[in-house]
Parts: structure tokens; sequence; C-alpha cells
């Protein structure tokens, strides 16, 4: 279960975002980087921002707390810009938060050095999830206080966007080539037995249930919203038991084995 505030305060769009995130206060008085549920991305969006970010935060990656927002679309008065005023008002009820990260900057692989080990890990929750969103282009990682952040997993799992042929990406390879962690990252074999066997039907299962109920209701093909929980266990289960096809092969890699 996610942790549970109410929105009191609308502070401002998160600019940079392409569905332009909101920043909240909610009744417990932190600040939340707020995805909006009606949002053009559609609910599914924040279905993978939850599962995919309790995953990670159960691999000890630098995920920050989601919440669950409840949102009352008055709120919305405050926004003069009518877009944004829309998709709040089309957001009321159940919304999914982030802890806000003050003082956060955009992570510039330039700027910023990340330890081999760091890099392999978060790399390979990438290529477990299938994000997309990793890009050096849009890294969507954070540095906050000298401290790396994983944000953003909206675009994750996309298998769910149709059931019917999501045996097809069980074993889809994950493309990292333009991964903003890439030329940082160490031994992904070692990593990958290591992770691996820490993402346990429990672990998976604790993850699932965290997804808020209304996000899973009415999905077509199936009777229940457990029975969508379950399919994205068996889904990530299937690929983890699965040859490693969709794990990259980096270059450094490839050049210890023919050495
Ligand atoms: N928890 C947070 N703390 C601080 N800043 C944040 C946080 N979450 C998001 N932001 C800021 O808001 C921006 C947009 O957030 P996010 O990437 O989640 O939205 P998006 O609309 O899904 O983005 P994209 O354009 O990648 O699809 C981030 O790039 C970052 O600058
Ligand atoms: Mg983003």
């Amino acid at each position: 279960m996610l942790r549970e505030v109410t929105a009191v305060r609308y502070v401002t769009p998160l600019r940079e975002g392409g569905s332009m995130p909101g920043l909240v206060e909610a009744d417990d008085h932190r600040l939340y980087a707020l995805k909006w549920s009606g949002a053009a991305q559609g609910r599914k969006a924040l279905v993978a921002e939850v599962l995919a970010g309790r995953i990670g935060q159960a691999l000890g990656l630098p995920v920050p707390e989601l919440v669950r927002v409840d949102l009352d679309p008055v709120l919305a008065r405050s926004e003069p810009e009518q877009q944004i005023q829309e998709q709040m008002r089309a957001s009321g009820g159940v919304n999914v938060g982030l802890a806000f990260l003050s003082g956060a900057f955009n992570f510039d692989p330039l700027c910023f050095q990340v330890d081999p080990e760091t890099a392999a890990r978060v790399l390979w929750f990438d290529a477990l999830i299938g994000n997309v969103d990793r890009s050096w282009r849009n890294p969507n990682l954070l540095v906050a206080a000298g401290r790396l952040h994983l944000i953003d997993h909206g675009a994750s799992l996309i298998f769910h966007h149709h059931w019917a042929g999501a045996a097809g990406w069980i074993r889809r390879p994950y493309d990292a080539g333009d991964h903003a962690l890439r030329r940082f990252a160490g031994d992904l074999a070692a990593v990958d037995a290591e992770l691996a066997a820490q993402v346990t039907p429990e672990l998976l299962a604790g993850a699932a249930d965290a997804i808020p109920e209304e996000f899973l209701l009415d999905e077509p093909g199936f009777e229940h919203p457990r029975a969508v929980r379950d399919a994205y266990v068996a889904q990530l289960l299937a690929r983890l038991a699965g040859p490693r096809d969709w794990l990259p092969v980096l270059p450094h890699d490839e050049s210890e084995a023919t050495a």
C-alpha cells in the first residue's frame, strides 16, 4: 500500500516534464511532484510509476517515496494556464506523488560521476522494466545534495498497453544504446546474478499491491483488479526466469569476453 495524503495547496507546474507534473503541498506539510491521473499519458503511466518505483525501492535503488495523493480539483483555480487547469480538473480523486527533492538538478553525465556498480544496477533495473526514458537526452535522474535519484518510470512496462501481446515482451531486448549511465556501468552479469535473486514473487507481489485499486478497475480482459496485479507479477517473473535476451551486452563486456 502507498501512504495516503491529501493535496492542500497547488504551488506550480514542473515545466520540464512532458506531462507537466505539479508541485503540491499535502496535508502532511510535505511537498510532492504530482503525476496527474487526468494527463494525456493516462492512468497506465501512473501504474508503471508505482509498480516500477516500488520494485526499484525494494532493490535499494534511490527512488523517492511514492504516495497516493487525493486531489480536490478545486485546487486548479490558482493555475492560470488553461491547458494545465484542464488536466488538473480531470484529475480529481487518486493521483501519484513523488517526494519532492528540493534543490535537485537534472543529472548531467559530463558533470557528475556515478560509480560502476550503481550505474550497472540502474541499467539492469531499466532493462528489467523496459524503461525507455533514461536516455542521456532525458535521463530522469536527479542529483540532490550530491546523491543520485531515479524518477519518472511512467514509460516502462509498456506491455500493459496491449495485454494480448504481452508474451512477446518477456524476452524483448532492452536497447541501452542511449542510456544515460551506459558509459559508467560496470559488470552487468554480476549485477544480474545478485539482483535477479532478489526479485522474488513476494517482492513483486508487494510492489503490485501498492498500485491503487482505482487504476486497475475495468481493465479489459480482466475480471478483477487482483487478476491485473497477478498478471504484472507473472509477466516480470517470466522475464526473470527466461534467457537474458533482454539484458544488454555493453561494449566493455564484449571486449573482456574476447580478450
Ligand atoms: N521528486 C521530484 N523532485 C524534484 N523535482 C522533480 C521531482 N519529480 C519531477 N521533478 C522535476 O519535474 C520534471 C518532470 O518530472 P517527470 O520526469 O516525472 O515528468 P514527465 O512529464 O513524465 O517527464 P518526461 O518529459 O520525461 O515525460 C523533472 O525533470 C524534474 O525536473
Ligand atoms: Mg521525465
